[in-house]
C-alpha cells in the first residue's frame, strides 16, 4: 500500500493549519515556533496535517489521535499508526506527504535552472552518463531543460533514499540512484519532480 498527496500551501486555510499546530507534540510546536519564514512554517504545519489525514483515512482513527514525533535524525514516526510508515517533503510552496506499509522516503524539488556543476558533487559516473549522455561532461556548457530534469531526477531519488533509511544526506555517492536495491516511483506535478523510495 502506498498513498501520497501534494498540496500548494496557498490552498490550505488558516483553520487547517491551526488544527495541525494544536495536535503537534511539544517538540514539534517548538520547531514550528522557531521557523522564521512564514511559508516554511506553513509547509511544516501542512506536511504533518497531510500525514494525519492520510493515516486517518487508512485506519479510521481521527487525524488528532496520532502521536507523531521526530527521532534524533529528524524523521517523523507515530507509535499508533497500525504499522504504517510516512514521510514528508516540501519545495517552496508545495508540500507532499506519503504513507506506506513499507519504510518510505519522499523528496520533492521544483524543476528550476541550477548550476549543473552540482552534478559533480551528487552523481556517480553512471549517473552523469544518464544526465549528460557522457561521464566526461563540460559542466559549464549550456544544456537543454531535459538535462536539468534528469539531474533533479537523480537528486530526488538520492534524497528520498536517505530519507527512507532515516539518516538524511550522508554521502551522495553511497547510493546508486539508477540501480540501487530499492523501489522508486517518479511523479511530475506542478512543475516539480517527486520521488518516493521504499525498501
Ligand atoms: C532530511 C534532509 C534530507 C531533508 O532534506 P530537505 O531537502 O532539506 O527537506 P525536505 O523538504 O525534503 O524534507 C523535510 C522533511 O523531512 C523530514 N525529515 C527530517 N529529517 C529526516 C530524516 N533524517 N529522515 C527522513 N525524513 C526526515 C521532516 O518531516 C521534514 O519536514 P518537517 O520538519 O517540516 O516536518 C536533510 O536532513 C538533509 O540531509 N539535507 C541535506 C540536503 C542537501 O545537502 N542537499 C543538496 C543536494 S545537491
Amino acid at each position: 500500500m502506498l498513498k501520497y498527496i501534494t498540496v500548494d500551501i496557498k490552498d490550505l486555510d488558516d483553520d487547517t493549519l491551526r488544527r495541525s499546530f494544536s495536535c503537534m507534540s511539544d517538540e514539534r510546536k517548538d520547531r514550528v515556533r522557531r521557523i522564521k519564514k512564514a511559508d516554511q512554517k506553513k509547509c511544516t504545519l501542512a506536511g504533518e496535517w497531510l500525514v494525519r489525514k492520510m493515516l486517518s483515512d487508512a485506519t479510521g482513527d481521527t487525524p488528532e489521535s496520532f502521536v507523531i514525533f521526530a527521532d534524533d535524525k529528524g524523521k517523523l514516526h507515530s507509535n499508533n499508526s497500525s504499522g504504517l510508515f510516512f514521510n514528508i517533503s516540501h519545495s517552496k510552496n508545495i508540500v507532499t506527504a506519503v504513507i506506506s506499509d513499507k519504510t518510505v522516503g519522499i523528496d520533492i524539488e521544483k524543476i528550476r535552472p541550477v548550476s549543473l556543476k552540482l552534478a559533480k558533487r551528487v552523481c556517480t559516473p553512471n549517473e552523469l552518463n544518464y544526465v549528460f549522455g557522457t561521464d566526461d561532461a563540460d559542466f559549464d556548457a549550456e544544456y537543454p531543460p531535459k538535462v536539468t530534469e534528469r539531474f533533479f531526477e537523480i537528486w530526488t531519488i538520492k534524497e528520498a533514499y536517505f530519507k527512507c533509511i532515516g539518516t538524511g544526506i550522508t554521502d551522495f555517492f553511497a547510493v546508486d540512484a539508477l540501480n540501487g536495491n530499492f523501489s522508486k516511483l517518479k511523479i511530475i506535478e506542478n512543475g516539480c519532480i517527486i520521488h518516493i523510495v521504499t525498501l
